[in-house]
């Protein structure tokens, strides 16, 4: 048995097949792209292994898919691969349109058609399982009780409104032609390999390197943050006992504004990275312009998941941002080697003289 995965090069991605190697035999295709935001690095530990299989290529690449699939004859399909970062998809849509929307819609295609020529007991076994944010649900006031898996989709974003539609060709896919299918919606992830274009690594990147630490607006918008192996965890549980055609909701419970998420991970590096002249990283706090339509809060109603698959993640936010830092101090080839021509370019267009307020 195999199973293919798209994306799998990518921060989420990549944590999902070192984890996967870890706990199981069975071997795993990984077709990506390569985007900016894909990384080989992240899996050279893999190297030599004969369980695992890299492609490069697009998930919208039909005859190439259909090959993969031909090929390895996979008994799941995991859905990752996205054009994944908000800010990106205000500067340039395009690509999210074209990834998220198209390519999930070409990729679904080609899984139809193996899928419904497969013999009878590997029809009925096969899953495909869609990887989705809590985005598509948009923003929440503070009063708002979190989001369900019943919560009507109102993306707010490029970003959101992409991925939103790609939920909604899986849900069509299955209603109409009976694909089995499998979505999850996961809140924000952080942890090892994530690019230091979001939040979490831009801050300990950029608090080591000595440059300020961009907090949009007020610093007061909340997200609801998960360790990214227990996002890998509940994936694995979704695609062993998760109900075809269902959605799961994925979130650790950890609602926090932003501002608090930056003054702990300066806590953090105070104290296992300590500036010699004994001055805070939160001296290099900046708040910037906000993002246009930034979406408020963000909070996930984990308990479908907790209840009927019994998931619970490991970590609490205090032992995964310790951990997430500690990772990032560990390991500066893989940031230096992140940073590279295609990085700068964005930190140079996005983080201008007009963002700062
Ligand atoms: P990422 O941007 O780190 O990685 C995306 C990967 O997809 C990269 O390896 C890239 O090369 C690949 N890719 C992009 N376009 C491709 C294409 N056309 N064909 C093949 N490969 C392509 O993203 P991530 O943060 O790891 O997110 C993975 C998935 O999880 C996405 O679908 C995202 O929407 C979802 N998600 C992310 C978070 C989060 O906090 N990061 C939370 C919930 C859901
Ligand atoms: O909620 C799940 C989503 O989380 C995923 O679907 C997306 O792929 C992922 O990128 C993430 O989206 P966010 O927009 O929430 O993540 P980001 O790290 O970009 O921003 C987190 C918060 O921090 C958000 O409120 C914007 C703010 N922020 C971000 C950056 C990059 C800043 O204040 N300053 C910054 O420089």
């Amino acid at each position: 048995m195999t199973i293919l995965i798209t994306g799998g090069a990518g921060f989420i991605g990549s944590n999902f097949v070192l984890d996967w190697l870890a706990q199981s035999d069975e071997p795993i295709v990984n077709l990506d792209k390569l985007t900016y935001a894909g990384n080989l690095e992240n899996l050279a530990s893999l190297q030599g292994d004969a369980r695992y299989v890299f492609k490069q290529g697009d998930l919208g690449d039909r005859a190439l898919v259909d090959c993969l699939l031909a090929e390895y004859r996979p008994r799941a399909v995991l859905h990752f691969a996205a054009e994944s970062h908000v800010d990106r998809s205000i500067h340039g849509p395009e690509d999210f349109i074209q990834t998220n929307i198209v390519g999930t819609f070409r990729l679904l295609e080609a899984i139809r058609a193996y899928w419904s020529k497969l013999p009878e007991a590997e029809k009925t076994a096969f899953r495909f399982l869609h990887v989705s944010t809590d985005e598509v649900y948009g923003t929440l006031s503070k009063e708002d009780r979190p989001f369900a898996e019943t919560n009507p989709y109102a993306p707010n974003s490029p970003y959101s409104a992409s991925k939103a539609a790609s939920d909604h060709l899986v849900r069509a896919w299955h209603h109409t032609y009976g694909l089995p299918v499998l979505t999850t919606n996961c809140s924000n992830n952080y942890g090892p390999y994530h690019f230091p274009e979001k939040l979490i690594p831009l801050m300990i990147v950029n608090a080591l390197a000595g440059k300020s630490l961009p907090v949009y607006g007020d610093g007061m918008q909340i997200r609801d943050w998960l360790y990214v192996k227990d996002h890998c965890s509940a994936i694995r549980r979704v695609l062993e006992a998760g109900v075809i055609g269902e959605t799961y909701n994925v979130g650790g419970w950890n609602e926090k504004p932003n501002i608090e998420i930056v003054h702990r991970v300066c806590e953090l590096l105070d104290e296992l990275c300590p500036k010699a002249n004994g001055n805070s990283y939160k001296a290099q706090i900046t708040h910037v312009v906000d993002r246009p339509g930034h979406d408020r809060r963000y909070a996930i109603d984990a308990h479908k998941i907790e209840r009927e698959l019994s998931w619970k993640p490991a970590e609490t936010f205090e032992t995964g941002i310790r951990k997430t830092v500690q990772w990032y101090l560990d390991n500066p080839e893989w940031v230096r080697h992140v940073q590279s021509g295609a990085y700068r370019d964005w930190v140079n267009l996005h983080y201008t003289e007009e963002v700062v307020a």
